[in-house]
This record gives structure tokens, C-alpha cells and sequence, in this order.
């Protein structure tokens, strides 16, 4: 929140409460069956999932936040924290056979809810002088830790089998697409982060403001589709995860049914994959601070919040919040394009660049969820700009700053090449 203004309770109660909403559906897609199925073995079941993010909530605004009495302290600690174990080795020694029966998830989910949901509507939600309050900071960290879990939670959907799920299918369109073109962006200063002042809210990596100077490069018009990694996989370039093989025609995988390759759809591939096919293609991977000039610099020398301009993001301006669930064709959304011509930089799928992951001058771990970005500022991670389909509409903002290791091929990320 702008200090100075007053937070809106009634919009983060609105907000919270559409966020279990959608976070119910999420899980309605899987079977009652597959409760306790781990589809990605590095990450926890989704019994745990279905605990953790009201356990999150709770722990963070009413707990620490607030210093309000435990709720259910075994089930707190129980459902804290999420794994991200670099190996399987290091995955096996999460692993645990005694998560408890959905009954009692779900009632104790109910009580974490009523819980947040009063104090939003009455405690104080906002203290300069509390570090986990100043600016509202807890309650914004509750909401969007749940939408970043609902996009987390749909790449494991993404990895269960058909039969223990939804099915769902829909009429999907592909497009005969020219060839990228390469736009010209000129040298100049791109702004990464933001001052706390200039935006209600933001994660501890997106602070301090900080001022880069890019030098003149080419970027692609488009991310790299389907179509143009086929050429590479005909030359020898690795398949993407989200591709099968039938009867020698090629397929994708989408959460909730396998359809035709569609050639004008951007190519979901790890960031390895990635960088080897800009290696054969004789460019390379943005870095983070040419992203941000392709997206949001301007030939005359502003910046300005999203590729398309000052307007709030809607879905005429790209593939984001919710809308669908799988990716469609690059350029499906014209009206968000930047001013360079470059399109589909917001949504469609994470943007790829060659930053790894690491903290702005001036970095501080936030006080409501220290571990949030720090524990991954290990090299090995790297940054990605942008949002997928199911990234919630109210994550879509300049300052924004993902990472995933180089070599997870779960999540729905994309790229384009520079030169
Ligand atoms: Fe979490």
C-alpha cells in the first residue's frame, strides 16, 4: 500500500475469499483418489498443498504477523513449508506416508480461513512500526503466495495422469505464422524492481529500484513456437517435456487432454533447452534487463508499467489470469505488443532470460517470509518476467521476478532469442 492510504478491507476479504475459490476448483480437477499422489516427485502431494496455503495464511498474517495464539500447532508445523530439493535424493527425505485424512485438512483449512478472513475484516493490518505490518506487508504476502500456489499446483496437475483427473477438452486454434522478426532496440537505461513507494506491494527481490544500462540489441517479434523447435528436434535438439510421440505424428500435452502439435503455440522447454537452441540458432537468451527494455523501454526514451502502455492488464493484452489453461498462438494478442513490435512478452507462458536468479542492491528479506527469495540465490536458478495462463491477473506487474532451477521441465516457461 502507498503510505498514506488507507488498505481496502473489503478488497483483500474479496480477495481472499476468490482466491479459495479458485484454489477449490484447482483441487476439484483431481480425483478423490489421487489425494495423496506426488505426479512431481520433488514436490509434496496435494494433501499437502491442501493444507499449507490456508496453514500460510494463517501462520504469516494472524500468527507473526498479528502475535495471535496458535490454531493447531502440529498441523501448522506440519503444513508450513513447501520443498524444493535440488535432487531426488534430497527429495526422498521429505517423504512421508502419514499425511492426514481429507476431513481433517479441510476443517482445519475452514478454521484458518475464518480466522484470516476476521482479522482482514477488523485486526490492524497495517503497523509502520511492526516490520511484518508496515504497509500492509502480511496480508499482501498471504494473497499472492496463494495465487503463485495456484499456478504451482496446476503444473503438478499438469503431471497426473489422465485417468486421475478431469478430463477436459476445448476447441483450440493454431495459426500459419511467418517467420520471427528481429526488432531493433536501442541502447538505453532499463529499470528493474521498484521503491517501495511506487506499488502497493511487492517480494523483498523486487526492491531497491535499480537502474541498468542495456546496450543497442536485436530481439525476436515472437517467443519461439512449436513450429520453430520442430527444426530443431529434426536436427537433433532435445524433445520438450510436454511432448509425446503417437504414430509418428507429434502431440501435446495439456492438462486436460493430448491434442495435435499445435505449430504456431509457444515452445514450453527448460531453460538448458533453452539456451542450447539460441546456441544453434547462433543468438542467445535476454538478459533480464533486455527483457525489460524490449517490454517496457520505448524509443523515445520512457519506460512505462506494461509493454502495451499505462492500462491496466486485461485479457485483450495477452494469455494470463486464468482465462485458459494452456498456452495459444504468439500472436493471438496484438494489443500487447511494446512499443518495439515485440509481442506476447506478458503471458503465454514465463519468459526465459539468461539472468541467474539474485538480489537487487539494496535487498532485504522481507520480514513476513524471510526465506522467500534468499534461499535460492544459489546460481542456480534463474530469472523469468512475464506470467503464464495461470498467472493471477494481480501478479502481473513490472517488478515482478520469478526463477526456477535450469533444468526443471515442469512449469510453463517460454523464450525468445536475442542477438
Ligand atoms: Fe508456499
Amino acid at each position: 500500500m502507498i503510505a498514506g492510504t488507507v488498505l481496502d478491507r473489503a478488497a483483500l476479504m474479496e480477495r481472499y475469499r476468490r482466491n479459495r475459490l479458485r484454489t477449490a476448483e484447482i483441487f476439484a480437477l483431481v480425483n478423490d483418489g489421487a489425494f495423496y499422489d506426488r505426479p512431481i516427485p520433488l514436490r509434496h502431494p496435494f494433501a499437502f498443498y491442501e493444507g499449507h496455503i490456508p496453514a500460510f495464511s494463517f501462520l504469516v498474517l494472524n500468527e507473526r504477523g498479528l502475535g495471535q495464539d496458535p490454531l493447531d500447532p502440529t498441523f501448522e508445523r506440519l503444513f508450513e513449508r513447501g520443498i524444493d530439493p535440488g535432487s531426488l535424493d534430497e527429495a526422498r527425505r521429505h517423504e512421508r506416508r502419514d499425511w492426514p485424512a481429507r476431513a481433517a485438512v479441510a476443517e482445519f483449512a475452514a478454521r484458518c480461513d475464518a480466522r484470516v478472513l476476521a482479522a482482514l475484516e477488523s485486526a490492524k493490518l497495517e503497523d509502520a512500526a511492526v516490520p511484518r505490518l508496515a504497509r500492509g506487508q502480511a496480508a499482501f504476502t498471504i494473497l499472492e503466495h496463494e495465487e503463485m500456489h495456484q499456478e504451482t499446483l496446476l503444473y503438478i496437475v499438469a503431471e497426473l495422469p489422465y485417468d486421475r483427473k478431469r478430463r477436459m477438452t476445448a476447441t483450440h486454434e493454431d495459426r500459419k505464422l511467418g517467420p520471427a522478426e528481429m526488432r531493433a532496440v536501442s541502447a538505453g537505461t532499463a529499470t528493474i524492481g521498484a521503491n517501495r513507494d511506487e506499488i502497493p506491494f511487492g517480494w523483498d527481490n523486487e526492491f531497491e529500484r535499480t537502474e541498468v544500462s542495456v546496450a543497442a540489441f536485436g530481439i525476436a517479434s515472437r517467443p519461439v513456437t512449436n513450429g520453430d523447435w520442430l527444426r530443431f528436434v529434426e536436427q537433433g535438439g532435445p524433445v520438450p517435456h510436454f511432448w509425446n510421440r503417437h504414430d509418428g505424428s507429434w502431440r501435446l500435452r495439456l492438462l486436460g487432454e493430448e491434442i495435435a502439435l499445435p505449430h504456431s503455440w509457444p515452445a514450453y522447454v527448460t531453460h538448458r533447452q533453452a539456451t542450447a537452441y539460441a546456441r544453434w540458432a547462433g543468438m542467445r537468451l535476454p538478459t533480464e534487463a533486455e527483457y525489460h527494455r524490449a517490454a517496457f523501454g520505448t524509443p523515445a526514451g520512457d519506460e512505462r508499467p506494461f509493454p502495451w502502455g499505462d492500462e491496466a492488464p486485461q485479457p485483450k493484452h495477452g494469455n494470463f489470469g486464468f482465462a485458459r489453461f494452456d498456452p495459444e498462438s504468439v500472436d493471438a494478442h496484438p494489443d500487447g505488443d511494446s512499443a518495439w513490435g515485440v509481442g506476447d512478452l506478458i503471458g503465454n507462458g514465463w519468459e526465459w532470460t539468461s539472468t541467474p536468479f539474485g538480489p537487487l542492491p539494496g535487498f532485504e528479506p522481507m520480514a513476513s517470509y524471510p526465506q522467500y527469495s534468499a534461499d535460492f540465490f544459489d546460481g542456480k536458478h534463474f530469472v523469468m518476467k512475464g506470467g503464464s495462463p495461470v498467472t493471477a491477473t494481480s501478479l502481473i506487474r513490472r517488478s515482478l521476478r520469478n526463477w526456477f532451477y535450469d533444468d526443471y521441465p515442469y512449469m510453463f516457461a517460454k523464450f525468445r532469442c536475442v542477438a
